[in-house]
Order: C-alpha cells, then sequence, then structure tokens
C-alpha cells in the first residue's frame, strides 16, 4: 500500500511501513533493502533495537531520496532525561541528518547514572538483585522523573530540525491524559501492540478525538501468532487467495491506523505490502474474532509499571 495518511503536522505518513525490532544486523539490513526495493517508503526503528546503523545503510544503498522516505526512530528509557542528545547519537548511527518521526518508546524511564557508552545506554538496566533499575517512584509518581517530564524535552525538539516530528509508545489513555492535564503538545502518534485481538476502541477513540495517529506494532500478533493459525482467518485469506498476514494488514488499514508490520523473509516482506479490497462483512468477521478468542497482549516487559494500556 502506498497510501498515506496526515498528521496533525501537516506531514505525510506512508500508512505502511516496514517494522524492523527482532532481527539481526544482516536480516535488518536486508530486509530494510528489499522492502524498499519492493515499494515501501516508511521504516521504523529504535536505539535499542541496534539496528539503527543497518538501517541508515539499507536506505543509503538503496538510492531512494532521503525526502521520499519516511524513518522513525525511538528514545529508550536510559536516555529519558537528555532526549536531544539521544537523537542526536540515533541520528549518527542511522548517518541520517534527521528523522520524520521521534518516539518515547515507552513511558517508563530507567536509571542511567554514569552512563556514556552505547553499550550502557541500549540495555536494560538491573539492580544487583536482578530487578529492573526504573526511575520512577510507583508510590508516588509525581516525585523523581516521569514521562511527563520526558515529554517536555521530547516536544520541542522539532525546532532543533533534528526530526520532523515528536510522539509517544506504548502510552495508555491514561498516559496521554497526564500529559494534556499537563498542558504540554499533544504527541503527533502513539504506536502501540494493536491487532483483532488487542483493538484498544478506547484509546483509538481518545486518539481520534485528539489528532493523534495510532501507529499499529505486531499487527500480525508478534512471534509465534495464534492469529497466523486462526481458521476464521484462514478461510477468509483463501476467498481472496492471499495471507492471513495480507488480511490482518488490510483490516488495520481499513480502520485507518498506519501499520507496521515486521519481516526479515523477502517473499512476506513484498506480499505484506499488497493491498486488497475486504469487504464489510469479512472486516466484520475480523473485528468480531475479539469476542470468541477474547484479548491478548503478547508484550508485556516484566519492567513496566504500566501493565495493560488502560
Ligand atoms: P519473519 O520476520 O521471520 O518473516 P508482528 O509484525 O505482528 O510483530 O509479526 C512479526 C512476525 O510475523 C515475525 O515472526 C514474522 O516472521 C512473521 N510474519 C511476517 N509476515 C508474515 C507473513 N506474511 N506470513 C507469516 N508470518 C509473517
Amino acid at each position: 500500500s502506498t497510501a498515506e495518511v496526515t498528521l496533525n503536522t501537516g506531514a505525510k505518513i506512508p500508512q505502511l511501513g516496514l517494522g524492523t525490532w527482532r532481527s539481526t544486523e544482516q536480516e535488518a539490513y536486508d530486509a530494510v533493502l528489499t522492502a524498499i526495493k519492493a515499494g515501501y517508503r516508511h521504516i521504523d526503528s529504535a536505539a535499542i533495537y541496534k539496528n539503527e546503523a543497518v538501517v541508515g545503510k539499507a536506505i543509503k544503498d538503496s538510492g531512494i531520496p532521503r525526502e521520499e522516505l519516511f524513518v522513525t526512530t525511538k528514545l529508550w528509557g536510559t536516555q529519558h532525561k537528555d532526549p536531544a542528545k539521544a537523537l542526536e547519537l540515533s541520528l549518527k548511527r542511522l548517518g541520517l541528518d534527521y528523522v520524520d518521526l521521534y518516539l518515547i518508546h515507552w513511558p517508563v524511564a530507567f536509571k542511567a547514572e554514569g552512563f556514556t557508552t552505547d553499550e550502557q545506554f541500549l540495555s536494560i538496566p538491573q539492580n544487583e538483585d536482578g530487578s529492573r533499575n526504573l526511575d520512577w517512584n510507583k508510590e508516588n509518581p509525581k516525585e523523581g522523573w516521569n514521562f511527563v517530564k520526558t515529554w517536555e524535552l521530547v516536544q520541542d525538539l522539532p525546532k532543533t530540525g533534528k526530526t520532523k516530528a515528536v510522539g509517544v509508545s506504548n502510552f495508555s489513555v491514561n498516559n496521554l491524559k497526564e500529559l494534556e492535564a499537563a498542558g504540554l503538545k499533544t504527541p503527533t502518534a502513539n504506536q502501540v501492540e494493536l491487532h483483532p485481538l488487542l483493538p484498544q476502541n478506547e484509546l483509538i477513540a481518545y486518539a481520534k478525538e485528539k489528532g493523534i495517529t495510532i501507529e499499529a506494532y505486531s499487527p500480525l500478533g508478534s512471534q509465534d501468532s495464534p492469529l497466523l493459525k486462526n481458521e476464521t482467518l484462514k478461510a477468509i485469506a483463501d476467498s481472496y487467495e492471499v495471507s492471513i498476514a495480507q488480511v490482518l494488514i488490510n483490516w488495520a488499514l481499513k480502520r485507518g491506523y498506519v501499520v507496521l508490520p515486521k519481516s526479515i523473509t523477502a517473499s512476506r516482506i513484498e506480499s505484506n505490502f499488497k493491498v486488497f479490497d475486504l469487504k464489510e462483512d469479512d472486516f466484520n468477521k475480523v473485528t468480531d474474532l475479539i469476542k470468541v478468542e477474547g484479548e491478548q497482549r503478547f508484550i508485556v516487559p516484566d519492567w513496566s509499571p504500566f501493565p495493560t494500556f488502560e
């Protein structure tokens, strides 16, 4: 799909992008190059994926002019106190002058005193007892560091020219409402896990009202997804002679989200990009899967103080 969505900055974002989480450097390089050749113009990366250098290299090697591509990267929890510096380091690794979108990866800061190297910054810091070293006071979230302070810094980054837009990721409705209550800028986007078994209706309604673009990660239900084995989806896919993944991607596109399927397999990268007309009754069958299967969340970090998006 080459469709685009307009962001609250006025810029356009290609509605279908390539996710790059959970791949080795070589895999990420090949995937990005394959995707751009197949017509993708939107690549989603993150500092913690540790693939920014190869993503940037693949972008260069593709020969497609920078301004025709939409590139996102994300701020990791160790660098919430200095996002401007973190963005500069990301750009250096990417070999780019700017990104199109910079997101706070999670609403969770880690303690990172004395950190200086990429290896330290791009990690999940642990206490000696193995617990996660959160820079967050659960009993009193107003004390110490929290994501509202991070956003206060991040909201101004577009002024530096190093990112065209800023947003968040893995933020709940409550997290977003805290930013609003603090009188801060409305994030341009919120990237969350989103698929038929995790439709996030409350979050979607809030985002729509506020003009926040929703980006769906793990639209296929992530690794070992039960969706990819679902019989209802299989029957729908067969009737169009497409894959289950394509049904899921087209369902999400039809709901108006930016969709970020991840694949490192060339044939899948190519077929995932192909749109077809998912008819209304099939669209509804996909929407109704949750009534049968129940909600399923695939990514629940053991360190997150926000165990659900509500
Ligand atoms: P792979 O990268 O080995 O091709 P999600 O985007 O929901 O997190 O899902 C990513 C997972 O889905 C990866 O394991 C990816 O495998 C797999 N995947 C991506 N596209 C397809 C497809 N068209 N058919 C089956 N599995 C797919």
